[in-house]
């Protein structure tokens, strides 16, 4: 899209971080913003942020992880505004929790909002970006969507869904006028560390630590998406450590991989010395007995009752 300007945007997620920058920097370039996120407080106050600086505003209280929500939702921007131009799929969650420890209903959770949420969010509003002839969609993958991450199994596996699913839309809407794009930030100074679910409390003091110390801020995020539908960019990295792994993945994945891994489960140790001491003690407990210690007859018995 070339022009931003009276175009209409909605932002998922609006009420905080990448979400509130990217909604003021697109209002700054004049769209009229629609802004959706479940916290209404956070998102009122987005909305205060870009009517003070004289924008157009709009604000609605959805979870993006309710298909019907998100139809209605849809359905009301329609009514509203007649079409859509841009949609930005930011709204997310992280839980940081080893996988064998892990509860499905949390994995659940993190894949129906970050997977779910940026498929909804394509799927309901595209109609009226084909209504109005040219549009953009943008998906927030991570740094977790280009290399693993130890401990967040859930969140890499949207991650790098969100970027496979962005990829193959943009390739089957190529031609149509209507871009999208992913993006993969590293480390940006919002609220997710606070907010993410941590079962390590050890690790969750030191990530709200280190995301307020090392992390950039989310109007750089916002600056490099509003260039990016400007320019119709496939794919856009943000923060020096994201540059830097997606090139060692690139050229020697297995390494890249293997680093990684090194280096988050030393972290991790390094935080919680107990850390990994729970598994292996887990583990060794679990271990099965050996075949020649459970009697052949019962073994058959058992397979029968079965
Ligand atoms: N902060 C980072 O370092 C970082 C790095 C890579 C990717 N990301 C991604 O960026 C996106 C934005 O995260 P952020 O860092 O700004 O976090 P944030 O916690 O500051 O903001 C997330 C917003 O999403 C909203 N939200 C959560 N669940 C929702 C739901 N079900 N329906 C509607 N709204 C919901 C929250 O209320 C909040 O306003 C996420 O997709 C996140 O995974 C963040």
């Amino acid at each position: 899209m070339k022009t931003i300007a009276d175009r209409i945007a909605v932002v998922t997620g609006a009420g905080s971080g990448i979400g509130r920058a990217t909604s003021v920097a697109l209002a700054e370039r004049g769209a009229v913003l629609v802004l959706a996120d479940i916290d209404q407080s956070g998102m009122e106050e987005t909305a205060r942020m870009i009517a003070a600086a004289g924008g157009m505003v709009s604000c609605h209280q959805v979870n993006v992880a309710d298909q019907e929500a998100m139809k209605t939702f849809a359905a009301e921007v329609e009514r509203l505004h007649g079409r859509a131009h841009i949609v930005v799929n930011n709204a997310g969650i992280g839980i940081l929790d080893d996988f064998v420890d892990s509860n499905l209903d949390d994995f659940r959770k993190v894949v129906d909002i970050n997977l779910w949420g940026v498929v909804y969010g394509s799927k309901f509003f595209l109609p009226l970006m084909l209504k109005a002839g040219e549009g953009h969609i943008v998906n927030i993958s991570s740094l977790a969507g280009i290399i693993s991450t130890p401990g967040m199994v859930s969140y890499g596996t949207t991650k790098f869904a969100v970027r496979g699913f962005s990829e193959s839309l943009r390739a089957e809407l190529a031609g149509r006028n209507i871009g999208v794009t992913s993006v993969h930030p590293g480390m940006i100074r919002t609220n997710i560390a606070k907010a993410s679910k941590v079962v390590d409390t050890a690790l969750q003091g030191r990530m709200v630590e280190w995301f307020e110390r090392y992390g950039r801020p989310p109007s750089l995020v916002a600056n490099k998406i509003v260039a990016a539908i400007e320019s119709n960019r496939m794919r856009v990295l943000v923060t020096p450590e994201t540059y830097l792994m997606d090139a060692f993945k690139r050229t020697a994945p297995t390494l890249a991989e293997a680093f990684n891994a090194q280096f988050m489960n030393r972290f991790r140790k390094a935080i919680n010395p107990q850390y990994g001491n729970r598994q292996a003690a887990k583990s060794d407990s679990g271990r099965p007995k050996k075949a020649a210690s459970v009697p052949a007859s019962s073994t058959e018995k058992s397979d029968l009752a079965a």
